[in-house]
């Protein structure tokens, strides 16, 4: 049983907040925001105690591990302070996305994970659905077979303007890590940005990428389109098949290489995912269960390593807008 401190109570935070409230296999031991309001109001629904810095809530409150859903600069730059302290009070943590804005401290949170030996995952929630893992199994059992390329996109709006590179700093952990889930390890990117109407940042971003393997993969993202109608896709495609994921959890489409039958996973009406939010769940569930069954920090799923690497393909892409070049992935 994890005993839960969540840090950081924004929109997202009370969000983790409120599903390890309800959670088998977790209790929600603490809640912790400097802005004591917003403290004290979700400590008195939940009925936990509020603490208003990391280092009271570390000293006084008998946890195992912390959700850290704080924000900050391209969403990110606020996560290293809480992650550190928790990770260094021998806490387990599960970060959200952005692992940070920047690489140096992303670096640091996981070398002190390791160093810790503790478990460190990020909340990459887009790859926790049924259809995805439905897709992983495909890509693992040969159904794909030799993968030949990748096409990924994602588009919501949002109208901050954090940098310049919000978007693709932000946005795109998501992205790139659905695409390194289902094809591994990326070598090299170009990328071209644009500034929709009114906007100061790349709010619309298009990859190419190299993937290790030699796959090819391509990636399209907004912040520019109102949400409502579908928001992702996924396609990847293989010598002996090609699949499509519409939505994270929608439906899962298997189109084997020359066979006129196509097999269709949709998500069921009864006991399926209701909305976005279920990914949350199923991501923060999937941390707290591989907790409690003892897994090593190397078997996490969507790990610290995972949020770092995306991070480093993300630098890579902004280098080649910067450059106008085709940048290795450092
Ligand atoms: N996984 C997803 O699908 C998804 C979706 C949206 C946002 N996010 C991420 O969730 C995070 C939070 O987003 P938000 O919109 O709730 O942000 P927010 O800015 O509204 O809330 C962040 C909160 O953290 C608090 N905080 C900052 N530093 C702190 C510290 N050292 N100790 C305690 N509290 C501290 C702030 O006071 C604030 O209340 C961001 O990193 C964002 O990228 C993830």
């Amino acid at each position: 049983m994890q005993r839960v401190a969540v840090i950081g109570l924004g929109p997202i935070g009370t969000r983790h907040a409120n599903i390890y409230d309800e959670m088998e296999g977790a209790q929600l031991a603490a809640v912790c925001d400097i802005d004591k309001e917003r403290a004290d109001a979700l400590a008195k629904v939940l009925k936990v105690p509020a603490f208003y810095d990391v280092p009271s809530l570390l000293e006084t409150a008998d946890l195992t591990m912390a959700s850290v859903a704080t924000g900050g600069k391209e969403y990110g730059s606020d996560h290293h302070g809480p992650t550190m302290q928790a990770l260094a009070a021998g806490l387990h943590v599960l970060c959200e996305k952005p692992i940070s804005n920047e690489i140096a401290p992303a670096e640091e949170m996981v070398a002190l994970s390791r160093e810790k030996g503790l478990c460190f995952g990020v909340d990459l929630n887009h790859r926790f659905t049924p259809a995805a893992r439905l897709a992983k199994r495909w890509v693992d059992e040969g159904r794909v077979g030799h993968q030949l390329f990748m096409n990924m996109a994602m588009w919501i709006h949002n109208p901050r303007e954090s940098s310049e590179w919000f978007q693709i700093k932000a946005l795109h952990p998501h992205t790139v890590d659905i695409m390194r889930y289902f094809c591994g390890d990326i070598v090299e990117v170009q990328c071209f940005g644009l500034k929709a109407p009114g906007r100061s940042i790349y709010s619309t971003a298009q990859f190419n990428m190299r993937f290790a393997s030699g796959c090819l993969g391509h990636l399209t993202g907004s912040y520019d389109i109102e949400r409502g109608h579908p928001m992702e896709r996924c396609e990847v495609a293989g010598i002996k098949g090609r699949f499509v994921i519409d939505d994270m959890y929608r439906e899962a489409t298997l189109y084997p290489a020359g066979e006129m039958e196509k097999r269709v996973y949709s998500n069921p009406v009864f006991g399926g995912m209701r909305d976005f939010e279920d990914t949350f769940r199923d991501r923060l569930g999937r941390f707290v269960q591989q907790l409690n069954e003892g897994a090593r920090p190397e078997q996490i799923e969507a790990s610290g390593e995972d949020g770092l690497q995306a991070q480093k393909v993300l630098a890579a892409a902004i280098e080649s807008i910067q450059t106008g070049k085709i940048v290795a992935v450092r």
